[in-house]
């Protein structure tokens, strides 16, 4: 029996559909006056199904979609897989302050109560969050095809950098697809604040192309601070490549001030751009 992919309508969901020959089922959402949002599947479900919703702004809209989506799939269908290319609440994978709710331990249960046999998300921030889900998780990864896409640009002198010690893995792979060398600043971020300053006092960067590493982007201030530090030190062209190309508010306006050139990320944001990750999720999704 052919599997159903649920979805809506985004780029990523309609190429995962057709990799796997697929019927995709789209839905619509009318919001109330309140706030609440009433969800109509636009067809018949049957066979195994899989639900690609990221949990991408508005967060917690997203994520009650994702779960209703879910819990309505498991009501007509013994297996249901959630693709969330974009795992909203990755980063609240621990207590940073003491009393901070661990929210990745909460979604891990609403997962496995909606009715998820397995959760497939694209370069969670930390797998230490995946790791608090009770039922089956694969994290796959878009840096190979975000490399290939970096590949074709042609940088010279290229240097992968990540904006903090934390991506410093995420840099070395990354740069290890193009044969290039690699480094990490240090950021510091005010865990009450949210502000973010580059701690690293120097580097030698000067007349290099430099393509700054991440797994998203948010409001941009980690980005930004970064290619400041960067182009204050003499580099010469500043990319960005990121998996989840969030850009709230000001974000894009304030790292192309900031002196980046471009900004390469993958489909996991409907709306973003432009590199596919259709493929590595489709072989997650196949066993
Ligand atoms: C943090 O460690 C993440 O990897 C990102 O660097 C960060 O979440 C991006 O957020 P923003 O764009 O708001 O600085």
């Amino acid at each position: 029996m052919r599997s159903i992919v649920i979805s809506d309508g985004s780029d990523l969901a309609g190429r995962i559909s057709r990799r796997l020959g697929a019927r995709h089922v789209r839905y619509a959402v009318r919001e109330f006056p309140d706030g609440e949002s009433k969800i109509t599947l636009r067809g018949k479900i049957q066979g195994r199904v899989i639900v690609v919703k990221s949990v991408h702004p508005p967060v917690d809209t997203s994520l009650l979609h994702a779960l209703s989506l879910i819990a309505k799939a498991r009501e007509e269908s013994a297996e249901v897989i959630a693709v969330v290319p974009y795992m909203g609440y990755a980063r609240q994978d621990r207590e940073f302050l003491s009393g901070e709710i661990v929210t990745m331990r909460v979604l891990g249960r609403l997962f496995r109560g909606a009715g998820a046999s397995k959760v497939i998300v694209v370069d969670i921030h930390s797998t230490a969050g995946l790791r608090l889900f009770p039922i089956r998780t694969i994290n796959v990864t878009a840096i190979p095809a975000l490399a290939r896409h970096v590949k074709k640009m042609r940088l010279r002198n290229l240097l992968v950098v990540s904006p903090d010690r934390g991506g410093a893995g995420r840099a070395k792979k990354f740069a290890a697809e193009l044969g290039a060398e690699c480094m990490a600043l240090e950021k510091k971020r005010d865990r009450k604040t949210g502000r973010v300053q580059i701690r690293t006092k120097d580097a030698d960067v000067s007349g290099r192309d430099i393509v700054l590493v991440d797994d998203m982007i948010s409001t941009g201030g980690s980005i930004a601070k970064a290619a400041q530090f960067l182009k204050k030190h003499k580099c010469r062209r500043v990319y960005v490549a990121c998996t989840h190309a969030l850009l709230i508010g000001d974000a894009k306006k304030n790292i192309t001030r900031a002196g980046v050139a471009g900004i390469i990320s993958a489909n996991t944001i409907p709306g973003g751009t432009s590199v596919d990750v259709s493929e590595a999720i489709v072989q997650a999704i196949r066993p």
